[in-house]
């Protein structure tokens, strides 16, 4: 009987050679929206996040700073937390690969791993890139010798190290592939993951001696671990493995990894094979989103395109931020970024759509009901039933996002929202009030109203300092933040006679660029 009763989401542990960018800030708001939905529908949830501080890579910026790692890391830590604050970023957890739960759990898996066999020494040398922090075949490298990833020139490294018997677990990886098609998702990604494996697996180095920045190896002084084997077990020191074996049981496996495709080969292939050697249960599922790009380029803290963050949220506001690049992309492709098109999202969907419709709304209601949302005498009538239609409609397709399905979540939550405009506009309360039609403008406006109440709870995963902002301005007795569907999407549950509030514009007009 597994103890697991928490829906766990993680993000990679980004590494801080430099600050963050609009590519982080990308899986970063996915997985907390995905966080933010599952705690909507009544799920306890983990969401981890963090930093991946070891390696070589790390040693080079604060070298390139005249700093030591740690102090790099340190001073550069900030940096990170402030993007999860400036993304409205409600993870639960923010693991840094320097603290000690971490390095003693990597220590006592690792340990596992010597003792069953799975680790042994052999010398090694090979291409590596270091912004990778991995090695290459002379077949895998482009375009005279570079990095695929990087497009920069690598390093050739040789080692004595200790290696991880990772051929070993060829096949069942592949068993794992065959009953679980959805381990790995999108399927072009599973695809290209099972290709890999069965184009057959190398053991892979799991240690370091060529400098000491890293976990060190417990039987092999003068080694540190491989930044990767470091960096991947933060998903099971977080949680608990190895100083809090209940809460452990509580959240793993892991429900979703949300990563980008270049980091794909680590978690679908080397990351099962770790555990099943350590003889944990894999993760649910890893799901690779496609790259942000900028200019048709890969969007990177190498190659000078990178965005940060707050440049945008400074412009279009944090909400417009998560909602952009959700709504603009399928998650599993690749996107560009451009200005224009956030400007576009903006101003049709968020100014227009909704902003528009919450303040003729409650416009109305202050000059006909003296603010406060009327009785629904009035009977519901075909206009309602429509309505309810598309509400439905928007209630299941954000089930869309359990399967990562952004896009066609928010597509379908639109529908509504354009319903609630077209119900308004067909029922024109304006001339309802003047023929002094009563029944039929209380009804109107009462669901109107509740539309808006509903509308809150459902952006709310994704927009959540609007949908807070709304819940305000309807002057809700109850906390938005206690709402849980399927009952919070319900009709009715707006109390007659609550005071509205217009308040300030949610989504007003966007400042000249600068
Ligand atoms: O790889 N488009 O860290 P990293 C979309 N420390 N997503 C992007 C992106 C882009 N242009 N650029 C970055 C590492 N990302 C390791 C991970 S996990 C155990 C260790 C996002 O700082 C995307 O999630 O290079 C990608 O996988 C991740 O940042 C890489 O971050
Ligand atoms: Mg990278």
């Amino acid at each position: 009987m597994s103890a697991k009763d928490t829906f766990y989401v993680t993000t990679p542990i980004y590494y801080p050679n430099d600050i963050p960018h609009i590519g982080h800030g990308y899986t970063t708001v996915a997985a907390d929206v995905l966080a933010r939905w599952r705690r909507l529908i009544g799920d306890r949830v983990h969401f981890l996040t963090g930093t991946d501080e070891h390696g070589l890579n790390i040693v080079r910026a604060a070298g390139a700073r005249g700093m030591t790692p740690q102090e790099h890391v340190d001073d550069i830590n900030p940096r990170w937390h402030e993007m999860l604050v400036t993304l409205r970023i409600a993870n639960d957890d923010f693991i840094r690969t320097t603290e000690q739960r971490h390095t003693s759990g990597v220590q006592a898996f690792m340990q596992r791993l010597h003792d069953n066999g799975d680790l042994y020494t052999a010398t090694y040398s090979g291409p590596y890139c270091v912004r990778c922090e991995a090695y290459y075949t002379t077949e895998e490298l482009v375009e005279n010798e570079l990095c695929p990833i990087h497009r920069r020139p690598v390093d050739r490294l040789e080692q004595e190290n200790w290696f991880f018997r990772l051929s070993k677990y060829a096949p069942a990886l592949l068993e794992l592939f065959e009953q679980r098609p959805d381990f790995v998702q999108p399927d072009v990604r599973m695809n290209e993951v099972r290709a890999f494996v069965e184009g057959g697996l190398t053991d892979i180095s799991a240690s370091r001696s060529a400098f000491d920045w890293g976990v060190p190896v417990p039987w092999e002084p003068g080694h540190v671990f491989y930044v990767w084997f470091d960096a991947l077990l933060n998903y099971v020191t977080a949680a608990g493995f190895g100083t809090d074996d209940a809460a452990f049981a509580r959240r793993w496996p892991v429900d979703v990894h949300l990563i980008g495709k270049d980091i794909i080969r680590f978690h679908a292939v080397y990351w099962p094979a770790m555990l099943m050697a350590a003889d944990i249960e894999v993760p649910r599922q890893v799901y690779a989103h496609g790259f942000l790009l900028v200019g048709g380029e890969k969007m990177s803290k190498s190659n000078a395109t990178g965005i940060r963050p707050t440049e945008l949220v400074e412009h279009f506001g944090v909400d417009c931020y998560r909602y952009y690049f959700l709504r603009e992309i399928s998650f599993g492709h690749d996107g560009s970024f451009s200005w224009e098109s956030m400007e576009q999202r903006y101003t049709t969907d968020l100014a227009n759509d909704l902003g528009n419709l919450v303040n003729r709304v409650l416009n109305m209601v202050s000059s006909y009901c003296d603010a406060r949302v009327p009785d629904p005498t009035g009977e519901p009538g075909e206009a309602e039933a429509a309505l309810g239609e598309d509400l439905d409609r928007a209630v299941v397709g954000l089930q869309s996002i359990d399967r990562l399905e952004f896009k066609k979540a928010l597509e379908d939550l639109w529908v509504f929202v354009s319903g609630v405009n077209r119900y308004v506009e067909a029922r024109a309360p304006w001339k309802l009030n003047k023929t002094g039609a009563s029944d039929d403008l209380a009804r109107c406006l009462y669901t109107a109203v509740d539309a808006l109440r509903i509308i809150a709870v459902l952006i709310s995963p994704v927009m959540p300092v609007a949908a807070e902002r709304l819940w305000a301005k309807l002057g809700l007795p109850s906390a938005l933040d206690e709402q849980r569907l399927p009952d919070a999407g319900r009709w009715g549950a707006t109390p007659v006679g609550v005071t509205v509030q217009r308040g300030d514009l949610l989504f007003p007009k966007l400042e000249e660029q600068p």
